[in-house]
């Protein structure tokens, strides 16, 4: 393996024109690769540290100076003139330096910056496309595309918070290629854009990932309007689309409560409302039904809907090896929601990945809902043989980036979707 001949990292603007982190790696060979990291808003509290520098007077306090002098420093000056055998042994050595369990000193935005543009150099090296070289890290041949899931409307955190769940995704079902399940999604936005400027007079507005966001009363009428809106389209609802929905319970659960549009419910009400979804609508994944430190009440939701919906662990799991042993464990989950800015190294992902195909569970590979025009997510997903990927909606540039980068991949390989599901 070549050595690292340098490092440089700085401070750019993700697509809520919050700074992050982008790395620069370069290998003795002349070889360099380029990674930017992104950043949530509805984060999980087992969540690795991003690393902000707080001056109020700046970027409100979101600053990635401290990140950006960490790699340009003390990482930098370490990693230098280095020659790792392996990804795993660069991450193993940043895991070191760092020297927590969360990467609460160096950053995990700094770290992961490192992490991936390292793996994108290497890739430059051998000169092979960046899914191809992630494959051989985890040593499996890519032999299908992701199904993209993909956001039509927004709620929670990432809009108004005029309903309390955060996504509902359309999931194109019965078609075989990237390129096919875009058209139809883009049918089925369309189409939803127009009901929203009709029945609530509303120009197109979007939220944080190009999710529409009109006023809904409730969550019931937001999965109404998306079946709606797969029927105008002239599809039908579980057969051509399914829908998907991220709960993001998390955020609207206090000491046993959730406030869900306003009303009060206790775990079990909540299982019995989610269940009662899943019977009325095609909906085939639910992500975060339950708060993340709700473990005695994930395995009674699994008992609900396992079988006609995944039970898709976000903040529940947050890419960690640990929590995703304890969820499978209990059987609490039975699909993993892949954030690899929540752990931060691509090994850390890796093993988070191989955990949960080894409980035999679902991965949903997944964006974040600050993003950049950085594509590695898209490779992330095809290298790693990922069921589903989550990048939002088919607007912005943050999001077509990687739709983008799918469709190329898709025109190089031609390999097949994933099938799925099985309802
Ligand atoms: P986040 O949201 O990136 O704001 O955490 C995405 C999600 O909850 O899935
Ligand atoms: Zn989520």
């Amino acid at each position: 393996m070549d050595t690292i001949e340098t490092l440089h990292a700085m401070e750019i603007l993700d697509s809520r024109g919050r700074p992050t982190v982008r790395a620069t790696c370069r290998l003795a060979s002349g070889a360099t690769g380029t990674a930017s990291v992104p950043s949530g808003a509805s984060t999980g509290k087992a969540e690795a540290l991003e690393l902000r520098d707080g001056e109020t007077g700046r970027y409100n306090g979101l600053g990635c100076r401290k990140a950006v002098a960490n790699v340009n420093g003390e990482i930098r000056s370490v990693v230098s003139g280095q020659g790792f055998e392996t990804q795993e042994g660069l991450d193993a050595a940043l895991c070191e330096l760092d020297g927590t369990p969360n990467k609460a000193r160096l950053g995990a935005n700094a770290v992961l910056a490192v992490s991936i543009a390292y793996a994108r150099a290497v890739a430059a090296h051998r000169v092979v496309p960046l899914y191809k070289h992630l494959a051989h890290i985890r040593r499996v041949p890519p032999d299908t595309l992701p199904r993209p899931t993909i956001n039509l409307f927004s709620g929670g955190k990432h809009a108004g918070g005029q309903v309390s769940i955060q996504d509902v995704l359309i999931v194109p079902t019965s078609v075989v290629s990237i390129e096919e399940a875009l058209a139809m999604a883009s049918e089925v936005y369309r189409r939803a854009a127009e009901r929203c400027a009709k029945r609530y007079d509303m120009r197109l507005l979007r939220a944080d990932e190009g999710g529409m966001a009109p006023p809904f009363k409730n969550t019931e009428e937001m999965l109404l309007e998306a079946v709606e809106s797969i029927l105008v389209a002239g599809l039908e609802p579980g057969r051509h689309v399914s829908l998907a929905i991220d709960v993001a319970s998390s955020h609207f659960h206090n000491v046993g409560t959730y406030t869900l549009d306003g009303e009060k419910l206790s775990a079990n009400g909540m299982i019995e409302r989610i269940a009662k979804w899943v019977e009325q609508h095609p909906i085939v994944s639910v992500e975060d039904g339950l708060a993340e430190n709700d473990w005695d009440h994930w395995p009674r939701l699994r008992d609900a809907i396992g079988g006609k919906a995944l039970v898709l662990g976000d903040d529940l799991l947050c890419t960690n090896p640990e929590r995703i042993r304890k969820a499978a464990d209990k059987r609490a989950a039975d699909a993993l929601l892949l954030k690899v800015n929540q752990i931060g190294t691509l090994s850390e992902a890796a093993e988070a990945m191989r955990l949960a195909r080894e409980a035999n569970w679902k991965v949903t590979v997944s964006a974040r809902s600050g993003e950049t025009e950085d594509d590695w997510l898209a490779d992330l997903a095809v290298g790693w043989g990922g069921d589903q990927i989550k990048i939002g909606s088919i607007t912005q540039s943050d999001r077509l980036s990687k739709y983008n980068r799918l469709l190329e991949i898709e025109d190089e390989t031609s390999l097949p979707l994933v099938w799925w599901p099985n309802r």
